[in-house]
Order: C-alpha cells, then sequence, then structure tokens
C-alpha cells in the first residue's frame, strides 16, 4: 500500500464505480462511492433530492462527504462527476489520496449511462449527447486539473482499465 487512497473522478459513465470496485478488490482496500454514501445521508435516492432540495444543497453534503472520506485511509473512493468542481474537494481527496482522472468519449458516455433520466443533471436535455459535450467542456479544466494522472476507458473492458489504474497507482509517489 502506498500510504494514499486511490480516488477516481471524472464524468458520469466512464467507469468510477465499477472499475473502482475492482480497484478495491485488487488492492484489498475498502471500496466507498460518495453517491452511495450521500445517498445513505439524505435517505432517498439523488435524482429524488435534486428535485426537492435543489442542486446547491446536493453539493453541500457532497463536500461533507468528500472531506470525511479524504479523511480516512485504505480506501478507493468513487467521487461523483461534479465533485472536482469544488476546490475545497480537490484539495481534500489530492491532500491523501492519488488522484486519477477516468475520461471516455461523449458517445461512449452515453451508452453507458443508458438511461438518462436517471441522471438529474441529463434528464431534461432534449439532446443528451450535446448536453454531454458542453457539460465536458466546462468540466475539462477542473478535472484535469484535479488529476495526478489519466486513464482513457473508452476502449477497454472494466478489467483491463482496473489493471491499468492499480499499475500507476502503485508506481505513483508525491
Ligand atoms: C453528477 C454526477 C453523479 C451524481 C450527481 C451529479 C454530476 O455521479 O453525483 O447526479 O454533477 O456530474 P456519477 O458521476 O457517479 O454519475
Amino acid at each position: 500500500m502506498n500510504g494514499r487512497n486511490l480516488v477516481l473522478i471524472g464524468f458520469m459513465g466512464t467507469g468510477k464505480s465499477s472499475v473502482g470496485r475492482l480497484c478495491a478488490q485488487r488492492l484489498g482496500y475498502t471500496f466507498r462511492d460518495s453517491d452511495a454514501v450521500i445517498e445513505e445521508h439524505i435517505g432517498c435516492a439523488i435524482p429524488q433530492f435534486f428535485t426537492e432540495q435543489g442542486e446547491e444543497a446536493f453539493r453541500r453534503i457532497e463536500h461533507e462527504v468528500i472531506t470525511e472520506l479524504a479523511a480516512a485511509s485504505g480506501l478507493v473512493i468513487a467521487t461523483g462527476g461534479g465533485a472536482v468542481m469544488n476546490e475545497n474537494n480537490v484539495a481534500a481527496l489530492r491532500s491523501t489520496g492519488c488522484v486519477v482522472l477516468l475520461t471516455a468519449t461523449p458517445i461512449v458516455i452515453l451508452r453507458r449511462v443508458g438511461n438518462t433520466r436517471s441522471r438529474p443533471l441529463l434528464a431534461s436535455a432534449s439532446d443528451p449527447l450535446a448536453r454531454i459535450k458542453e457539460l465536458l467542456a466546462a468540466r475539462e479544466p477542473f478535472y484535469t486539473s484535479a488529476a495526478h494522472i489519466q486513464v482513457n476507458t473508452s476502449l477497454m473492458t472494466r478489467e483491463v482499465a482496473a489493471d491499468k489504474i492499480v499499475e500507476l497507482y502503485r508506481e505513483f509517489e508525491v
């Protein structure tokens, strides 16, 4: 163990949760998905919370959860796609973790996301692909500056992506 958490950031559909679970198995770490922890705190599904309380309220809870997870050790942490838009989240995650950005092309993201109605930021879009491209363009600088390492998962199975990430993580030193 290199003493740091392994933190996966990136847009929805890039594989953070599915690949993160496999990375945790390979490393013998505990897997935590920040969205799942948020749902434990709020007691309902994230889309419902977005509708009833709004995005700002969601981002406040997300910040509390990220701070709590970053303070622990021996974790693989999959973050929500918007978590690194908050610089305090980035600072907390980078201070204790090796931050790996997962990327994928907009088409691959759309295919993996499947039903866009379950994704609050895509649900109302008449053209989900255009919305994905727009959000990606706005977020790209935040993603790249938050990351220590990047892996494009577009052409990888989750197993291959996990192997690659674990290899890069093991080589990583600050
Ligand atoms: C969000 C992504 C979601 C979830 C919330 C907001 C975003 O997580 O945190 O719906 O802002 O991109 P995933 O990236 O795990 O889908």
